[in-house]
C-alpha cells in the first residue's frame, strides 16, 4: 500500500529543493525588495498588487523604488522568475504567500486593518491544502490569530492541519546601505509548531539568519517594541534638544560625546519631527490594544505628543532666525531643503516637511523646495500640499531666499556651497556641522 504524503511534507520538500513558488501580496517599499530576496535565492515568484499602474510598470521592466533597479526587474520578468499580476485568483498557484500590505491608522488614529482583511478574503477564496501564509505587515499582537486566521478558515480549511500560518515582521530600513533584507535576521512565530517549522525553512532558504519565537504574538510584539523604542528615544532627544538650546548647549555635540561610552548608550538624533510609514504610526497600534486591556501606555502617548510638536518648534526657530534679519515670516521667501522623510530616500510618506510647509503657508511664507529624490510635491492624504516643483540649487536660487530650512540632510548636498550662498539657514539635522565659513548665518532648530 502506498502512503499519500502529508501536504506539509510536500511543502517542506518544495522549500528545501527551492521548487516552491513564492507569492508576495503588496508590491510596495517592503514587498518588492522581499521578492528580490527570494528571486536571488533561486525561487520562482508571483507578485500581487491591486495597483494596475505598479504591475504594468513591473511588466514593462521598470522599477518604482529607488534601490530596486530597472535592469533587475527587466531581467527577472523576462526570465519568468517574477510574474507581476493583479489577478488575485492566482493566489492559489503560490505555495507560500507573504502579505506586505499597508497597515495605516484610521482618522481616529486606530489600527486600520482593512488591507489585511481584504487580502485574507482574497486568499480564502482560493486557499488550498499545503499552502503557507505569512503576514509581514506591522500590526498589534494578536492580529494573525484573531483577525487573519478566522478569515482564512472561512475557506473550510483548518490552520495547522490543511494550511499553515505564521507571522514574520519586515524590518527593512530604507536607504540603509549596511543592511539588506537578506542580512537582517528574520524573526518568525507560527500559529503552531508545524507552521513555525515551515516558515523558518522558507526564510532560511533566502536570508542569512532566522530567529524562531514561540508564538505569532511574540513576533508581532517584537516589531512593535523595536519601533516604540525608537519613537520614545527620539522623543527624549527632541525634548532635550529644546532644553539644551535654552541652556546654550549643542545637543549634537552632547550625543557625540555620550556615544563614546562603549556600553549602555545608543545614540538617537533629534529632528524636525517623525516621518515614514512606521515610527509615527506603529506605536499607536500598541496603545490601541493596550486600551482594550484597560492599560494606558504613557510612554507612547508622551513620545507621540513631543514628536508631533516638533514642527511647531522648528517654525518658532525660523521666526527667530528671520527676526535677526528684521523680517517676518509673512512674505519671506522660505526654501525647504529635503522633503523625503529621511536622507537619501525617495519616500515622502508622513514626512515632517509637509507639516512644516503647512505651518509656513499658514503664516504667509512664500515657499519653494529642493529634493533631488522628489521632483514634484506629491498629493498627500493628510496634508495640504502646494503644487511645487523641485528647484535646482543654484547661486541665484539660494540668493533669492530669505531663509533656507534644512528638513532632510541628503548626502548629495554640498553644504559649503549652500551656506556660502544662502542668506540664512535653519538646520534641523546638524547637516552643516562641518561647514566653517559663514557659521553666523546658521541657526540650529
Ligand atoms: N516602508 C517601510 O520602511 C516598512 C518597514 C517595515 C515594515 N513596514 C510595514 O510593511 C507593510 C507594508 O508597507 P509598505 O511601506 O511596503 O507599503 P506600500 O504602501 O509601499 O505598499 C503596499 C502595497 O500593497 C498594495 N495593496 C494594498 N491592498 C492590497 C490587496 N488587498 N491586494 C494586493 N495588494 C494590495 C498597495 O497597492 C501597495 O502597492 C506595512 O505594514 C508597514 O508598516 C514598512
Amino acid at each position: 500500500m502506498t502512503t499519500i504524503p502529508h501536504s506539509s511534507d510536500l511543502l517542506k520538500e518544495a522549500l528545501e529543493k527551492k521548487t516552491a513558488k513564492i507569492g508576495v501580496v503588496g508590491l510596495g517599499y517592503v514587498g518588492l525588495p522581499l521578492l528580490q530576496v527570494f528571486i536571488e535565492a533561486g525561487f520562482q515568484t508571483l507578485g500581487f498588487d491591486l495597483d494596475e499602474a505598479k504591475v504594468a510598470q513591473l511588466v514593462a521592466g521598470k522599477s518604482y523604488i529607488q534601490h530596486v533597479s530597472d535592469d533587475w526587474i527587466h531581467e527577472s520578468v523576462s526570465q519568468q522568475r517574477l510574474e507581476p499580476t493583479t489577478q488575485m485568483d492566482r493566489l492559489g498557484e503560490a505555495d507560500a504567500i507573504l502579505i506586505c500590505v499597508p497597515t495605516p491608522l484610521t482618522e481616529s488614529r486606530e489600527p486600520d486593518l482593512r488591507y489585511i482583511e481584504s487580502t485574507g478574503n482574497q486568499i480564502a477564496n482560493v486557499l488550498r491544502p499545503g499552502q503557507l501564509i505569512i503576514l509581514e505587515s506591522t500590526t498589534y499582537p494578536g492580529t494573525t490569530r484573531d483577525v487573519l486566521l478566522p478569515i482564512l478558515e472561512q475557506s473550510g480549511l483548518q490552520a495547522g492541519q490543511d494550511f499553515f500560518l505564521a507571522y514574520s515582521p519586515e524590518r527593512e530600513d530604507p536607504g540603509n546601505k549596511q543592511y539588506s533584507a537578506r542580512s537582517i535576521p528574520k524573526v518568525v512565530g507560527g500559529i503552531d509548531a508545524q507552521s513555525l517549522e515551515l516558515a523558518n525553512l522558507l526564510y532560511a532558504a533566502a536570508v542569512n539568519e532566522t530567529v524562531s519565537v514561540s508564538t505569532c504574538e511574540v513576533a508581532e510584539a517584537c516589531k512593535i517594541l523595536e519601533n516604540t523604542y525608537r519613537s520614545v528615544n527620539i522623543a527624549m532627544v527632541n525634548e532635550l534638544k529644546m532644553l539644551f538650546d535654552r541652556l546654550g548647549i549643542n545637543i549634537w555635540e552632547v550625543i557625540d560625546a555620550a556615544k563614546t561610552k562603549p556600553f549602555g548608550f545608543q545614540p538617537f538624533y533629534p529632528g524636525p519631527g517623525l516621518g515614514g510609514h512606521c515610527i509615527p504610526i506603529d506605536p499607536f497600534y500598541l496603545s490601541w490594544i493596550a486600551r482594550k486591556h484597560d492599560m494606558p501606555t504613557r510612554f507612547i502617548e508622551l513620545a507621540g505628543e513631543i514628536n508631533t510638536s516638533m514642527p511647531d518648534y522648528v517654525i518658532q526657530q525660523v521666526a527667530k532666525a528671520l527676526n535677526t534679519a528684521a523680517k517676518p515670516i509673512r512674505d519671506s521667501h522660505v526654501g525647504i531643503l529635503g522633503v523625503a522623510y529621511k536622507k537619501d530616500i525617495d519616500d515622502p510618506r508622513e514626512s515632517p516637511a509637509f507639516r512644516l510647509i503647512e505651518l509656513l503657508e499658514d503664516q504667509g511664507a512664500l515657499l519653494s523646495y529642493n529634493d533631488p529624490h522628489i521632483p514634484v510635491l506629491p498629493k498627500m492624504r493628510n496634508y495640504r500640499v502646494p503644487s511645487l516643483k523641485s528647484e535646482a540649487i543654484t547661486v541665484e536660487y539660494l540668493n533669492s531666499l530669505d531663509c533656507l530650512l534644512v528638513a532632510t540632510n541628503h548626502s548629495s548636498y554640498d553644504w559649503d556651497f549652500i551656506v556660502e550662498h544662502a542668506p540664512l539657514i535653519v538646520d534641523t539635522r546638524n547637516a552643516t556641522r562641518d561647514v566653517t565659513a559663514g557659521r553666523e548665518k546658521i541657526h540650529r532648530a
